[in-house]
């Protein structure tokens, strides 16, 4: 039996705009996803998160689905333009009033609330208005935002999360075009990302003048590169994809500077304006890491900004092969080591939660119809593994978020790439658990790993019954 310390948090997470559905409900506005979605060929199949899960409609399912299984934590997140129409000036009260019955009722069940602020779903007329975080004026917009947010929830709330993986939602929305607001701008990159930072540091500071005792930090990723090839030049190419990827927001963050490739790129850089990196360092009660695979780097010096082809977990098919996952990308829980080991050694090592970590899988359900997911208990226990692993050598992790809850919306890729915990049963959309739902609620109960945990995993797989509820009942 392998023990996490005391008081070691163990939730699940999802993101507003992949689980609400209900884009256009009760007066919220559209957002760059609503936006993008409808744009021919940006989403596989043509799908949206129109419906998604159809967690607005039901919350009450995601509770309980959380605390069916003994989940501590939920972390949720809050959509903008739901909040605020038009990202600024009217609050629309419905959809505020929404995330209070959502914290309410999760309270109610014992289940710890832990909000984004933002992920990702930026009000529409903010994009088309100001151009979104381009502009550096989204920076109070996203603090007034934050704002609202603390005043109704703050007496409620104590554990934040500002904003989510800013280096995705820059490089993704705006270098290469694959996700809202689809840009392809080494200029708009290196804004967003800047901006992100400054966002997380405005609305951390804003939460924390009136939530007594709140703590906030963001939730960044962390993908390792390694060199393609043992050569110097690939060697060098995976030094510099660390530097735009990883380091480019763990650096100014922890160390209030940016990584010298990043500080000296030519001819775009990130906009910094005096006292910006003062305002951005220290800015977290803790760091929020969103750990899922490793990547490749093979020097070419053809690809602008990192001078390398970098790949390894980009979307494709490779059905049985078991060493990845439906994404196509690599399983490699050694990489969580390097990753706390880094921050041990680089950034004074500061606490952590990590608030993704999952797996997308085919799930194909047995005759019986239950869904024995082993593949994902293997990916989630040789990840946990590894925490307990580096908890022992001295890294402050703190807690752990499964990514995600409930199948749902993976944002490019659609409604097929299935990473959650629950099923969504097609038609009645209820939460079906899955055999890792069994296994990761006894995990969080016991605070434990061991390979009795494992052996019940796949024994609820065999003979799990078809709701959270029951989930609850077999706990
Ligand atoms: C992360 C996102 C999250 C989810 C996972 C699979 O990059 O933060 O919303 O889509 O990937």
């Amino acid at each position: 039996m392998r023990e996490f310390p005391k008081g070691f948090l163990f939730g699940a997470a999802s993101a507003a705009y992949q689980v609400e559905g209900s884009i256009d409900a009760e007066g919220k506005g559209p957002s760059i996803w609503d936006d993008f979605c409808s744009r021919p060929g940006k989403v596989k199949r043509g799908e949206s998160g129109a419906t998604a899960c159809d967690s607005y409609r039901r919350p009450r399912e995601d509770v309980e689905a959380c605390a069916a299984i003994g989940l501590g934590a939920y972390r949720f997140s809050i959509s903008w333009p739901r909040v605020q129409p038009a990202g600024r000036g009217a609050v629309n009260e419905a959809g505020l009033d929404y995330y209070d019955r959502l914290v309410d009722a999760l309270l109610e069940r014992g289940v710890e609330p832990w909000p984004t602020v933002f992920h990702w779903d930026l009000p529409l007329a903010l994009q088309r208005d100001i151009g979104g975080f381009r502009d550096r004026r989204i920076v109070g917009l996203l603090g007034d935002y934050a704002e609202i947010l603390a005043r109704r929830l703050g007496d409620r709330v104590r554990n934040w999360f500002s904003v989510n993986e800013p280096f995705e939602f820059a490089a993704f929305g705006h270098l290469l075009g694959a996700h809202a607001p689809g840009l392809r701008s080494p200029a708009a990159f290196f804004a967003a990302m800047h901006h992100m930072l400054l966002g997380h540091a405005e609305a951390a500071g804003r939460i924390r003048s009136l939530v007594p005792g709140a703590r906030v930090g963001p939730a960044l990723s962390w993908t390792p590169v390694h060199p393609a090839r043992d050569s110097a030049r690939d060697r060098a190419a995976a030094g510099r994809a660390e530097a735009f990827m990883n380091r480019i927001t763990f650096d100014p963050l922890l160390l209030g500077r940016y990584p010298e490739a990043v500080a000296r790129a030519r001819p775009w850089r990130p906009p910094v304006r005096e006292g910006d990196l003062e305002a951005i360092r220290g800015s977290a009660d803790f760091v929020g890491l969103n750990y899922y695979s490793r990547e490749r780097a093979r020097a070419n010096f053809l690809v602008p900004l990192v001078g390398a082809d970098i790949s390894g977990k980009e979307p494709r098919d490779i059905p049985g092969d078991e060493t990845r996952t439906a994404m196509g990308w690599e399983v490699y829980p050694e990489g969580l080591s390097e990753i706390l080991g880094a921050l041990r050694a680089d950034y004074g090592n500061p606490p952590v939660y990590v608030t993704e970590n999952g797996a997308a899988y085919a799930d194909e359900p047995g005759p019986d119809g239950r869904i024995d997911d082993r593949p994902r208990i293997a990916y989630v226990e040789a990840h946990l593994g590894r925490a307990l692993r580096e908890i022992a050598a001295g890294s402050d992790l703190r807690g752990w978020f499964y990514w995600s809850l409930v199948d749902n919306f993976e944002w490019a890729e659609g409604m097929a790439k299935k990473f959650g915990l629950y099923a969504l049963e097609p038609g009645s959309l209820r939460r079906v658990p899955k055999a890792s739902a069994f296994w990761y609620g006894r995990v969080a109960r016991e605070g434990a790993l061991h390979e009795a945990a494992a052996r019940e995993g796949e024994a609820a797989g065999r003979a799990g019954t078809a709701t959270a509820e029951a989930a609850g009942g077999a706990a």
